[in-house]
């Protein structure tokens, strides 16, 4: 089993930082391939806890290689910063690559999403603010700067001034913000080019022969399928594709190459900052279920919108990822209701509907159907198969996998790497 991709089958914060630790001990590489310190991925080892933003889960495992592949984008401030907060923790983190080709966040493509998202007021997107969309519009634009570019003083120099000679511009005229010196830009970014110089690597050559040797990588994906900028819901989304494709795209690595593909997906559904959310809850219920659920975002501390489990979402997720298995996270926090909402459908307009509809307008209109399934009471954190967990449990677990268009191969009951039931091996 030599690559697999994981990523969210909803928005985010599904409990990918868990899931691939948990494999981390198994794998020889663990890749991100997108986004960029907008995540936030926990992960519980032992009693110690840790909040990773930009560094692969797989740090986290001594056998591991970590590698953050060329479609990440990096703020390299942020990279000296994990680094330097896991060795002080006692990690090693010498064995980790980075893409030279990845791109880099600078504090200009900072400051451009924080005052675009003031300017869009109430229709803002509710982002990180950590720059991820205007250092990916710079990419696309052909006006970024790459990690490689750290080595070449000219080079970078020239790229930055045609950079800010357009931004400066917007900033100075539309934003009334002062304008940024290219000098100072430059010379902060050459500051962490020794640093950072240990690891830059050519990592797709690493990864394709690393595969081919039949080493396993697992590619983490971050943010989620609704969040892709391609098959999400735009524009409340990230700008980079966390969906299945991304993998390839964002480390260098042929869809050939690729044998599964496993979707975290929580028992319920949560979502942070703007946009559509059909089964969302106002009431009692989404307040409990952000308060056992510890629902509060990793990144900037913002609550996340809860609601109930949406099987359209997971549907479309099996669909546009082409997912070969299921991780079921937090299953553990729907203990003690007596019944649990599961949305199966949407009814748009009187009509109900079984898929996701593309139109935006639609989605917005889509009401919840929802079907109840029975709950229970028991404490399931310390089941260890299938068969520990209640007859409900196990109905609901069942019920969800037949909605979702993929077998449920492993389910969260707890935050710790410990609690976790593996129905069917993801490596064999
Ligand atoms: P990620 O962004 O997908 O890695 O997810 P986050 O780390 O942002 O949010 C998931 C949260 O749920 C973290 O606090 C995890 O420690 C926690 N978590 C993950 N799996 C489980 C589980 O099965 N049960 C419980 N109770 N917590 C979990
Ligand atoms: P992990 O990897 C949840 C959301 C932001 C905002 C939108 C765009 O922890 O699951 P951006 O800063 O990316 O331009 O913001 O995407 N968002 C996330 N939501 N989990 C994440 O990451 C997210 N990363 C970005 O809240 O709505
Ligand atoms: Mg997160």
């Amino acid at each position: 089993m030599p690559a697999l991709v994981l990523l969210g089958a909803q928005w985010g914060d599904e409990g990918k930082g868990k899931a691939t630790d948990l494999l981390g001990g198994s794998v020889d590489y663990v890749v991100r391939y997108q986004g960029g310190n907008n995540a936030g991925h926990t992960v519980v080892v032992g009693d110690q806890k840790y909040a990773l933003h930009l560094l692969p889960s797989g740090i986290l495992s001594p056998g591991c290689t970590p590698v953050i592949g060329n479609g990440v984008v990096v703020d390299p401030a942020v990279l000296l910063s994990e680094l330097s907060g896991l060795n002080e923790r006692g990690v090693d983190t010498s064995k980790l690559l980075v893409s030279g080709n990845a791109h880099l966040i600078t504090p200009y493509h900072t400051t451009v999403d924080k005052v675009t998202e003031r300017f869009l007021g109430k229709r803002k997107i509710g982002t990180t603010g950590r720059g991820i969309g205007p250092t990916y519009a710079d990419k696309i634009n052909r006006v970024g700067i790459r990690v490689q570019d750290l080595y070449d003083e000219s080079i970078l120099t020239q790229k930055v001034e045609a950079a800010l000679d357009f931004k400066n511009q917007i900033l100075a005229k539309l934003y009334n913000r002062r304008a940024i010196d290219a000098n100072k830009i430059v010379e902060e970014l050459l500051g962490y080019a020794e640093q950072i110089k240990p690891f830059v690597a050519d990592t797709t050559l690493i990864l394709n022969n690393a595969i081919d040797e039949g080493k396993v990588v697992l590619f983490e994906g971050g943010q989620g399928t609704l969040l892709d900028v391609d098959h999400g819901t735009y524009p409340f989304v990230t700008s980079s594709n966390p969906t299945a494709g991304g993998a390839c795209t964002g480390a260098g690595v042929g869809p050939t190459k690729i044998n599964r593909v496993i979707g975290i997906l929580k028992a319920y559904t949560t979502r942070v900052g703007a946009g559509p959310f059909p089964t969302e809850l106002f009431d009692e219920d989404g307040e409990k279920l952000r308060t056992i659920g510890g629902e509060r975002g990793v990144t900037t501390g913002r609550d996340r919108r809860c609601g109930w489990f949406d099987a359209v979402i997971a549907r479309y997720a099996t669909r546009v990822n082409g997912l070969t298995d299921f991780f079921l996270t937090k299953l553990d926090v729907l203990t003690g209701w007596e019944q649990i909402p599961v949305c199966v459908a949407y009814e748009i307009d009187g009509k109900r509907v079984e898929e996701l509809p593309y139109s935006q307008t639609d989605f917005h209109h889509a009401k919840p159907v929802y079907e109840m399934l029975p709950g229970w009471s028991e404490d399931i954190s310390k089941a260890k198969t299938f068969s520990d967990l209640p007859k409900n449990a196990q109905a609901y677990v069942k019920a969800l996998e037949e909605m979702s268009g993929a077998p449920i191969s492993a389910i969260g009951v707890g935050p710790h790497r410990t609690e976790t039931i593996e129905i069917n091996s993801f490596l064999s």
